[in-house]
């Protein structure tokens, strides 16, 4: 697909739908997160070749802590083993790691591990792939006012200069997969003037083609910001 002046700089997915994806086969819950790890393998390897900048997505959410704890163990632990067994390939290929939300409620083996991801990555430049870990947008945007403050004025600029998401271009497109209509506290800030796209689709049947016509839709879209 060609870059245009009409494809987005950055786009953000909520994966949503792992859960139903699994009750609808009659499987545990489990195996709708393992597939949802295999549709994120195939969305990651797309983002490159459709031009995209940056594509963040979220993982975890910060009220996704009040799931029982054997779901919460599952999704860290196919988090771990996607890293061990996915960063060689994507750090090939140019991806940049980045995570976004608050790393300190993890476990330390964990963060340890994120860390290094993120380190091994840090002087890629093709794609930046964020992940949202222990994200919530209000809990962000309190650090973030908390940030500026400590500095001096508490202004829209400052705010956005101790964003997790400050060295990221702006949003561009928002997609939440499953069918649910809401933001569930993910880039409330950032949301301001991107695009959203609610799509019917359950996260692990989301695939590059669905990607790729989300653009489609985004190149269609007349932005204003507010003007005419
Ligand atoms: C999204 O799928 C994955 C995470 C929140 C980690 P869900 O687990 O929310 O799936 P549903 O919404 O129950 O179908
Ligand atoms: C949002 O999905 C979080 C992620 C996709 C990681 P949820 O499934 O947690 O959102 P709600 O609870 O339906 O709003
Ligand atoms: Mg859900």
């Amino acid at each position: 697909m060609p870059l245009t002046s009409a494809s987005p700089r950055h786009v953000a997915i909520i994966m949503d739908g792992n859960g139903r994806w699994a009750k609808k086969r009659m499987l545990p819950r489990v195996a709708g997160h393992r597939a949802g790890v295999e549709a994120v393998r195939k969305i990651v390897r797309a983002a490159g070749d459709l031009g995209l900048e940056c594509l963040t997505l979220y993982a975890f959410s910060s009220e996704n802590w009040r799931r029982p704890e054997e779901e919460v163990s599952d999704l860290m632990g196919l988090m771990r083993r996607f890293i061990a067994s996915d960063l060689d390939e994507f750090a090939k290929a140019g991806v940049r790691l980045k995570v976004i939300g608050d790393l300190s409620r993890f476990a330390p083996e964990i963060r340890g591990d994120i860390e290094g991801a993120i380190a091994r990555t840090a002087t890629n430049s093709r794609t930046t792939l964020a992940v949202a870990l222990n994200y919530g947008a209000q809990d962000e945007i309190v650090r973030a006012a908390r940030a500026a403050a400590a500095e001096g004025a508490i202004t829209t600029e400052n705010i956005e200069r101790h964003l997790d998401t400050a060295d990221m271009p702006p949003l561009d497109l928002l997609i939440r997969t499953s069918g649910e209509v809401r933001l569930s506290n993910f880039l409330l800030w950032q949301a301001a003037y991107a695009e959203l796209l609610f799509v019917d689709t359950l996260w692990p049947d989301f695939t590059p083609e669905h990607l790729a016509d989300a653009l489609r839709q985004f190149g269609k879209r007349e932005r204003r910001f507010g003007g005419l």
